[in-house]
């Protein structure tokens, strides 16, 4: 199993060097930087990412849609640093978080930046309380108990999960399991995080509570990319890239992009999003 957790010291003065390279002392508005993205998995006897290009400006808010084997996954991977650090496939092209090239940056730094909620949380959740797992990667950068308790309940209370606090992940549904799962990202306080999926497996409550956390975010300026097959998050989305095949087919402005009906419904993504 991959294991998620990572743990080290905590990168300081993250937020002053945001945007800017201290070394070469040029300003990034970019958060994320993708450019000419190629991926084949060892297993796989195709590209699952081909010729991926495009950016992320700090603050914003990117969907990516695309149907079952599209690729999604696989490109939040590449975003955060799980590829090319825990996938031997065969990578080209660069991502860049902030200025951080992925493939030459250690994967703790990275996480210092983004962090991810992942399509199956139950890779994610591993410690024998929801607490636990709140407080690992809290505790591997050795914060005060204090802070760390009140980081827990700061994001037991935005996920609205307060009353899980001393169950086993392992006994959660498939939803409690992805809001717990969210509230481990947000207590590292990444300034980019990836949603794979996180809206799929839940209900009418625990779609309005994550979808309100992404618009808290948005507010603070927590750069967004929701991986969204149902289309359920788009309220939040800036801007849409549709993936298919490995590719993107389609991006814009989110309203441009919905406004296409037709080329909705001809890549058989407008049922999805209406059912
Ligand atoms: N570990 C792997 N080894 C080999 N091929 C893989 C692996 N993981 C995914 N793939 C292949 O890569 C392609 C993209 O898969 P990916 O999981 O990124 O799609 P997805 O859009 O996230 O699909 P879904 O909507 O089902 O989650 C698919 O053809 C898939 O079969
Ligand atoms: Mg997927």
């Amino acid at each position: 199993m991959m294991l998620l957790k990572v743990s080290g010291p905590v990168k300081q003065n993250k937020r002053a060097v945001n945007h800017c390279n201290l070394k070469t002392g040029v300003i990034n508005i970019y958060a994320l930087h993708v450019k000419d993205l190629s991926y084949t998995y060892r297993a796989g006897n195709r590209p699952a990412l081909e010729n991926i290009t495009f950016k992320v400006a700090a603050g914003e808010t990117l969907g990516v849609v695309g149907l079952n084997g599209s690729g999604k996954t696989t490109l939040s991977y590449c975003l955060c640093g799980i590829i090319p650090h825990y996938f031997y496939g065969t990578m080209t092209g660069t991502v860049t978080v902030k200025d951080m090239d992925t493939r030459k940056t250690p994967l703790l730094q990275l996480t210092d930046e983004v962090g991810i909620v992942l399509q199956d949380p139950n890779v994610q959740l591993l410690m024998p309380t929801v607490e636990d797992d709140i407080a690992f990667g809290l505790e591997n950068r050795k914060l005060q108990p204090e802070i760390i308790r009140g980081k827990i309940e700061q994001v037991l209370e935005l996920t609205g999960t307060t009353h899980l606090r001393h169950e086993n992940p392992n006994r959660l549904s498939g939803g409690e399991k992805q809001l717990i799962a969210l509230a481990t990202v947000l207590a590292m306080d990444p300034s980019i995080i990836v949603f794979d999926e996180s809206l799929s497996m839940l209900d009418q409550a625990g779609t309005e509570k994550i979808i309100r956390v992404m618009q808290l975010l948005k507010k603070r300026g927590t750069t967004m990319v929701l991986i969204d097959h149902t289309g359920k998050g788009h309220l939040v989305y800036d801007k849409i890239s549709i993936l298919e095949e490995g590719k993107i087919i389609r991006r814009g402005p989110r309203d441009q992009i919905l406004a296409d009906r037709q080329f909705l419904l001809d890549h058989k993504l407008l049922s999805t999003w209406e059912g």
